[in-house]
């Protein structure tokens, strides 16, 4: 099962950069920068990732990107992401970055854009990844400080594909963001945001009302409203799913119990992601590897998910046509 993971062709679609900080680059930037970060050494940054919920975690995320302050970083963590991309066998990746965090502490916008955009294309020129960016707004922020984001955005002419929403799900509701997400998508920019993963159902129904996004983020807590399910289904909305996420920030309290496999015999489009690899203990393949053990996945269900990523990306049809033509070769031949 090892290399059949491997070998198929999947697309990675919930990965916030700034979740892909390794411990280990987070002291090479705090040294080069002449920061001290409050960690004797990596050993002891890593030990302190034993997350109780979303906000334990975030606190902690946010505070390691505050060694991002140039485009070489950026450039850095993106590369570093890319290579382990590839080494998972992810043909294709849509990556979040959330502007916010960096502007908010005088990194410039164009510096953050021009280290991951950089890195994006040598990825494509080198390994063939595509990729699509998309811009997140920090939900805690405010609704006026996401527009003005938004707009400086759209002046540098980005090269985004798209919008969502993420950070602190409870208490704030997606119809906080009903008027940014309307002008972005007035822009042509492609929408998806956060939701249910510790917020209820009716946020998950009032994203899809109110934001009109692509696909839904996590999500998982959809399982719990009935009429929601038979929606997702019925609309073949797309959820991004983070089996290790959601086990380290005890949405589910082990592995065992996560509904993934649930979703997916209801037949909803399901996929696998890694949110933030570095703080969750491993990268997509770790949780490919994660839940076909935990849940007892047969190989035509692994087939699925890896269908799935590609149907449910920002590729255009024929390229998206051409990779479930791989996957559906390599299913086809006899397991080694
Ligand atoms: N949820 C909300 N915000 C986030 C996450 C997440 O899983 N990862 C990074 N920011
Ligand atoms: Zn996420």
């Amino acid at each position: 099962m090892e290399e059949f993971l491997r070998a198929l062709p999947k697309s990675e679609l919930h990965v916030h950069i700034e979740g892909t900080l390794e411990p280990e680059l987070a002291f090479s930037l705090a040294e080069k920068h002449g920061i001290r970060l409050p960690y004797a050494d990596v050993n002891a940054l890593r030990a302190a990732y034993d997350f109780s919920d979303l906000q334990s975690f975030l606190d902690i995320y946010y505070a390691g990107a505050g060694v991002l302050r140039d485009a070489a970083d950026f450039h850095a963590l993106t590369r570093a992401y890319m290579e382990r991309a590839h080494a998972d066998g992810i043909v294709h990746t849509e990556i979040f970055f959330d502007p916010q965090t960096h502007t908010a502490r005088g990194v410039p916008l164009a510096s953050v854009l021009e280290g991951i955009g950089d890195a994006l294309r040598e990825a494509r020129a080198q390994n063939g990844t595509t990729h699509r960016l998309i811009l997140c707004f920090l939900r805690h922020l405010s609704a006026e400080d996401a527009m003005h984001t938004l707009d400086e955005a759209l002046q540098l002419k980005a090269g985004i594909a798209g919008v969502g929403l993420d950070s602190s799900e409870l208490g704030h509701p997606p119809s906080k963001f009903a008027t940014v997400f309307e002008r972005a998508r007035a822009q042509g920019l492609l929408a998806v945001a956060h939701a249910g993963e510790e917020g209820p159902p009716g946020y998950v129904s009032e994203t899809l009302d109110l934001l009109r996004v692509r696909r839904i983020d996590h999500g998982v807590r959809s399982e719990e409203d009935p009429a929601l399910m038979e929606r997702l289904v019925r609309e073949r909305i797309p959820l991004t799913v983070c089996p290790l996420s959601n086990v380290r920030l005890q949405i589910f309290s082990d592995m065992g119990q996560h509904n993934l496999k649930r979703l997916l015999e209801r037949g909803v489009c399901v996929t696998v992601n890694s949110d933030d690899p570095a703080y969750f203990g491993g990268y997509l393949l770790d949780n490919f590897r994660a839940v076909t053990d935990a849940l007892q996945l047969s190989r035509a269900q692994v087939v699925t998910l890896a269908r799935n990523s590609i149907e449910a990306s920002f590729l255009d049809d024929p390229s998206k046509h051409r990779w479930l033509q791989q996957i559906d070769a390599l299913a086809a031949r006899p397991p080694a």
